[in-house]
């Protein structure tokens, strides 16, 4: 295998338009921050380059909803983002943005310099244009009907009813969304990388070269360069991003796929110039003894693995990276994360809700992490995995060990006797932790790697559990001080391991144990704490999360979905047009409630007497989750007279009682604003 000297790491750039929910950490960001963790404790030369991607349509429609600038949108969300992943202990070098000068700078050089090599092709084709706004609309910018499944509020790039990727030119009857208008097709010019000519290119490079990578990467390339491969625009006619420069191509911007990833070549660049003992840029970007890894979610592939290696390959002077391990997608209770339908753990709430358990959400998200397919996030599993996994075995072992050095030994690490068979069987089974651990972080299955420091903490208290030092502290000193040094080496060891995956709680541990400077190349070592090594104060590393903190989570995702179906029931179209003599069919009266009762064993029902003014009826009608019966008595409401008669529940219902649905799914009865007459007519 190929020797690096240094490695850069990067993660995908999140879009300035939206907070951050609990997806976008375990897809790109938390495993990306544990493999840097890692390579940084094992004193490796590494950088790790982050920021925001503030170009791009979903920027402007986000703006143009909120009627503010795209500028305001970014400025809110970046400092936000940014502020988000440092609570998290997202340890990036630099989190820059991709409205700066530096990048629109890298940005346009790097496109100038494909353009003045003749690596980009000029072409014009007609696009869909708005002619009351005066502006090719993005895809976005255009719905109409799916040709697939007919929803007709499909997008031009994707209908999100079926998920069929679509051009907008494939739409049925396309609106603009900008004014509402018919757009009309129009001629406009763009520059293509020619993603074709790589073709050969990248089949060799990756196919054969980069069997290594992950199966979900490795088979999308696989896909993509099977279809065969297309001219891509990087350019688009949009009044927010990166000017295009040259000469002609005003009101034209680069592409957002086009400047994103150079955004990493541009936050290096503003790194190394701050920290000049780092190095330059051009070292982290061109030596060939420096190393790229791309952490990215699974919608990433194929910009990462097709369309940017292409761009570097075209400019000629950059590295291409050697690895991109894509997460697959994380869902949410059982249902896609969706930003448009608030169907998230949005992380800075989720840090106002559980303050200081930045490492919980971490080590959750390792341990389910989608590594090789779509995973699955329910606050049952949450709070189990803190409760039964972080608590009771981490914690838990932890916390025996350091009360009981603090009960017989005044806090002080007790001396290693004499090791029985099975003290020396416990110390085999972590003996190889170390190898082990690195071998799977550098493969980049962090879900194991976690799971094997976990089962330190598992020997740890299965080592006390058997040895049971609180029985032998009156007979055996001796045995229970290498009990407890046994015990404290392995909790000094649990503060390493797990130091890629939980920062916080390693920094904690190490206080309790008052050893700041313990270090990776120690990990698997029985002798870290020395013995009369004074141990600092024992403190809970974990607590319990109670079930009323779950339920509240759970009843905010509850609300969404109620939002949500009601939204839905809005969106209904108005039913089908119906003649007048049709409409004057229906005999809709007032009339006044004269009993009303519940309806036994019938939880929604209620059945009412009523005075019709034409010796009164009975109705039943399924509001009674939304009214106390009491509520209704003498109220005036409308009802359906000439509906037929049904029976429900063995009771006639002769009519129908008429309500309105509100956004939250609740009903409300309909009633006269002023008292009329029993059984008068509504018309
Ligand atoms: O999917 C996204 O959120 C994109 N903004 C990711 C860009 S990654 C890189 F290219 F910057
Ligand atoms: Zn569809």
């Amino acid at each position: 295998m190929k020797e690096f000297k240094r490695t850069l790491v990067t993660s995908a750039l999140p879009y300035a338009n939206g907070p951050l929910h609990i997806g976008h950490l375990a897809g790109a960001y938390v495993p990306a921050d544990i493999y840097v963790r890692y390579l940084r404790l094992k004193k490796e030369d590494v950088i790790f380059i982050g920021g925001s991607d503030e170009h791009g349509v979903p920027i402007t429609i986000r703006a143009r909803k909120e009627g503010v600038t795209p500028k305001d949108i970014i400025d809110r969300y970046h400092y936000q983002m940014k502020e988000t992943f440092e609570k998290m202990g997202i340890s990036y070098d630099i989190y820059g943005r991709t409205s700066s000068d530096t990048h629109h700078k890298m940005a346009q050089d790097i496109f100038r310099t494909l353009y003045d090599n003749g690596k980009l092709i000029q072409k014009t084709s007609e696009q869909y244009y708005d002619p009351e706004a005066k502006m090719f609309l993005a895809d976005r910018y255009i719905t109409g009907e799916c040709p697939h499944c007919h929803n007709d509020k499909a997008y031009g790039d994707q209908c999100e009813k079926c998920g069929s990727a679509l051009s907008p030119t494939e739409l049925i009857n396309p609106v603009s969304t900008v004014t509402g208008c018919k757009p009309i097709m129009k001629e406009t010019t763009h520059w293509y990388l020619p993603l074709d000519d790589y073709q050969e290119w990248l089949s060799k490079w990756i196919l054969e070269g980069h069997k290594e990578w992950r199966p979900n990467v490795y088979g999308q390339c696989k896909s993509w360069l099977d279809m065969g491969l297309q001219p891509r625009a990087v350019s688009r006619d949009l009044d927010w991003g990166i000017p295009v420069p040259v000469e002609g191509a005003e009101g034209k911007v680069l592409y957002v796929w086009f400047d994103a990833p150079i955004g990493y070549i541009s936050n290096t660049k503003d790194f190394c110039d701050a920290n000049p003992e780092r190095g330059s840029w051009e070292t982290w970007w061109k030596d060939p003894e420096t190393r790229m890894v791309n952490f990215i979610g699974k919608d990433n592939i194929v910009f990462h693995c097709i369309v940017f290696p292409t761009m570097l390959k075209a400019e000629g002077s950059f590295n291409i990276t050697d690895n991109v391990p894509a997460n697959e997608f994380l869902n949410l209770e059982d249902d896609k994360i969706s930003t448009s339908r608030n169907w998230a753990v949005w992380v800075h709430e989720y840090l106002e809700d559980f303050p200081g358990k930045a490492d919980v959400l971490r080590y959750v998200l390792t341990a389910n992490a989608p590594e090789t397919k779509d995973n699955n996030f329910t606050w049952k599993d949450f709070q189990a995995r803190n409760n039964n996994e972080l608590v009771a075995i981490y914690g838990n072992f932890v916390n025996r060990a350091l009360v009981l050095t603090a009960k017989y030994f005044d806090a002080k690490v007790p001396a290693c006797g004499t090791l029985t068979d099975y003290d020396r069987q416990t110390l085999e089974e972590f003996k190889n932790v170390k190898e082990r651990v690195e071998s799977l972080l550098e493969n980049f299955k962090f879900r194991e790697a976690q799971k094997e420091a976990m089962n330190l903490a598992r020997i740890g208290n299965k080592y006390l559990a058997d040895t049971e030092p609180w029985k032998l502290a009156k007979t055996d000193m001796e045995r229970v001080a290498t009990i407890l040094n046994i015990a404290l080496q392995l909790v000094a060891n649990l503060s390493i391991a797990f130091e890629p995956f939980l920062p916080f709680s390693s920094m904690r541990l190490r206080t309790m144990i008052g050893a700041p400077d313990c270090n990776w190349e120690q990990l698997g070592s029985i002798d870290i704490l020395p013995a009369d090594h004074q141990l600092g104060k024992a403190e809970l590393l974990f607590e319990k999360i109670e079930d009323a903190q779950i339920d509240a989570q759970i009843e905010k995702l509850e609300n969404s979905r109620k939002q949500n179906q009601a939204a839905e029931k809005k969106a209904n179209p108005i039913k089908q047009t119906v003649d007048f003599a049709d409409f004057e069919k229906i005999d809709i009266r007032v009339g006044t409630v004269l009993e009303c009762q519940k309806v036994p064993k019938a939880d929604k029902l209620l059945q009412f007497r009523i005075d019709d003014g034409l010796g009164g009826r009975t109705i039943l009608s399924g509001i009674a989750q939304h009214y106390q019966p009491e509520e209704l008595v003498g109220k005036q409401v409308c009802f359906i007279a000439n509906l037929a008669p049904r029976k429900i529940r063995g009771i006639e219902s002769q009519g129908m009682i008429l309500s309105a649905l509100d956004n939250d799914n609740s009903l409300a009865v309909i009633t006269v604003p002023k008292e009329v007459a029993p059984g008068s007519e509504v018309c």
